[in-house]
C-alpha cells in the first residue's frame, strides 16, 4: 500500500474541510451560500474556530468578515494579507473562494505548530461576500475592509424583499458601521490569493500551480427593455412590441460581439420576465449583461457598440430600453515583484512555473489598490468548470498550494 506523500497528507485535510464547510448551505440540495444567511453565519463561526486552532487572533469586521491575526516576531508589525471569501454563487462548487482561505490557515497552523514567527505578521481574511449572489454587489466585504463602502447599496433588496440593512440588523451587524474601521494600507505589507484557476490552463497542461499575471477588468449592467403587454391570442403579430422577444435578439449581440474579438468575453446571465405568463405579450423585461476583457480599452470598445446595437434593435421593435451600470472594475497587472517570489517558491517545491492571467474577478482586484498584490492558481479537475457544483480540485494540488504559499510567506519580506 502506498502511503500518501506530504503534500497529498495536507490536501486530504483540506479537502475535507471544504467539504465540511459546503454544509453549510443556503439549500439542502446544493451548495449556497449567501451574504448573512444562517449558513453564512455559521460558517463564520467554523472558520473563526478553524483560525483560533492555527493560533491565530480573530475579529470579525463590519462586513462580517473573519480576520485571523498570527503576529510575527515583533508585534504590530506590518501584516502579509492573504484570503478569499466565503460566499458562493447559486449551485456553485465547493472550493471557489474558500481554497484561498483554508489553505493560509493551513500554512498558518503549521508555523504555529513549530512555535516559528516570521518577521511580518499575517493575516488570514475571509472576506464575507464577493459573488454578491444575495444583493448583486461585487467585492462588497474587500471593499468594505478598505472603507470603500458604496452608500447607495443600502438602498438594494433581495429577492425575497429584504433590505440590505435588515439583512445586516438580522445578522448581528449595523449598517451605519460596514466600512466605519477602514484598513489604513500603512499597515498592510502585501496581499496574495490563493484561488482555483476556474478554467482549463492549467489542466490542459498537466500543471498544478500557477502565478497569475493580471486579472482582467469587467463591468456589469442592468437592461430593462419596455415593450407592450397584450393579449397572446388576438394582437397581430405586426402589432406587437414584445420586450422578451426584443431582449432575446439583444442576448445574442453580447454573444456575437463578444466572440467576435479574442480575449473579450460577454454574458447574459440572468433574463426576467415582469409578470410573466403564458398567455400574455411579455411588457418589462429586464437582464444582467457582464462584459470582460484584459485589456480596458477592448472592453469599453465592446460596450459602446453592445449598447448602441441594444439602441437600434429597440428603435426596429418599437421598444424602449434603458441600462444602468451596477458594478466597474478595470484590469488589474499583479505586482512583479511578488509574481516573481511567488514563481521562486512554486519551483522551490519542485513544480514547474507557468504564469497565466484570470479570466475571473477576485478581491485581489480590490487589495490591490491598498498595497501590492498577487495571486497563486491551484488547477481546476473536470475541464476546469466552476462556478458549477462539478467545480474539483486533486488533494495533492491543493497540498501543493499550501507547500508554495508557505515556502512564499517565509520568503517574503515587505517592498524596501
Ligand atoms: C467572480 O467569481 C467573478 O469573476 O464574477
Ligand atoms: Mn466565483
Ligand atoms: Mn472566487
Amino acid at each position: 500500500m502506498s502511503t500518501p506523500t506530504d503534500a497529498e497528507a495536507t490536501g486530504l485535510a483540506l479537502l475535507a474541510r471544504a467539504e465540511a464547510l459546503a454544509r453549510h448551505s443556503d439549500s439542502p440540495d446544493h451548495y449556497t451560500r449567501t451574504w448573512l444567511s444562517p449558513a453564512h453565519r455559521e460558517a463564520a463561526r467554523q472558520l473563526e474556530a478553524w483560525m483560533r486552532e492555527a493560533g491565530m487572533s480573530v475579529r470579525t469586521d463590519g462586513a462580517g468578515s473573519v480576520i485571523g491575526r498570527y503576529e510575527g516576531a515583533s508585534p504590530g508589525a506590518k501584516a502579509l494579507v492573504t484570503g478569499s471569501h466565503y460566499d458562493s454563487v447559486r449551485n456553485g462548487g465547493k472550493y471557489d473562494g474558500i481554497l484561498g482561505i483554508l489553505v493560509p490557515i493551513a500554512c498558518v497552523a503549521r508555523l504555529h505548530g513549530r512555535g516559528e514567527r516570521l518577521p511580518h505578521a499575517i493575516e488570514v481574511v475571509a472576506f464575507a461576500d464577493e459573488e454578491g449572489a444575495r444583493f448583486q454587489t461585487s467585492f462588497l466585504a474587500s471593499r468594505a475592509f478598505l472603507g470603500r463602502f458604496d452608500e447607495a447599496l443600502l438602498e438594494r433588496r433581495d429577492a425575497q424583499g429584504v433590505s440590505f440593512g435588515e439583512a445586516m440588523r438580522a445578522a448581528g451587524l449595523d449598517p451605519a458601521a460596514i466600512a466605519a474601521h477602514p484598513r489604513d494600507p500603512a499597515t498592510l505589507a502585501a496581499y496574495v490569493e490563493v484561488h482555483i484557476e476556474q478554467g482549463p490552463v492549467l489542466l490542459d497542461e498537466g500543471l498544478p500551480l500557477g502565478v497569475v499575471t493580471a486579472i482582467a477588468g469587467g463591468t456589469r449592467h442592468r437592461v430593462t427593455v419596455a415593450g407592450a403587454a397584450g393579449h397572446a391570442g388576438t394582437v397581430p403579430m405586426a402589432r406587437r412590441r414584445d420586450a422578451l422577444a426584443a431582449a432575446a435578439e439583444m442576448v445574442l449581440a453580447v454573444e456575437a460581439r463578444a466572440k467576435g474579438q479574442p480575449g473579450l468575453v460577454g454574458t447574459v446571465g440572468m433574463l426576467e420576465v415582469r409578470d410573466g405568463t403564458g398567455n400574455v405579450i411579455p411588457g418589462e423585461v429586464s437582464f444582467t449583461v457582464d462584459i470582460r476583457s484584459g485589456e480596458d480599452a477592448v472592453r469599453e470598445a465592446a460596450e459602446r457598440e453592445v449598447f448602441a446595437a441594444f439602441d437600434a434593435i429597440a428603435a426596429r421593435r418599437g421598444v424602449k430600453v434603458s441600462a444602468a451600470r451596477n458594478h466597474a472594475t478595470r484590469a488589474t497587472p499583479c505586482s512583479p515583484r511578488l509574481q516573481d517570489l511567488l514563481a521562486g517558491s512554486i519551483a522551490a517545491i519542485g513544480c514547474p512555473v507557468r504564469r497565466l492571467a484570470s479570466g475571473a474577478g477576485h478581491d485581489a482586484m480590490v487589495m490591490a489598490e491598498a498595497t501590492e498584490a498577487a495571486m497563486l492558481f491551484v488547477r481546476c479537475g473536470a475541464g476546469g468548470v466552476s462556478h458549477n457544483p462539478a467545480e474539483t480540485v486533486t488533494a495533492e494540488d491543493a497540498g501543493l498550494a499550501a507547500a508554495a504559499l508557505g515556502e512564499f510567506l517565509r520568503r517574503f519580506a515587505p517592498a524596501a
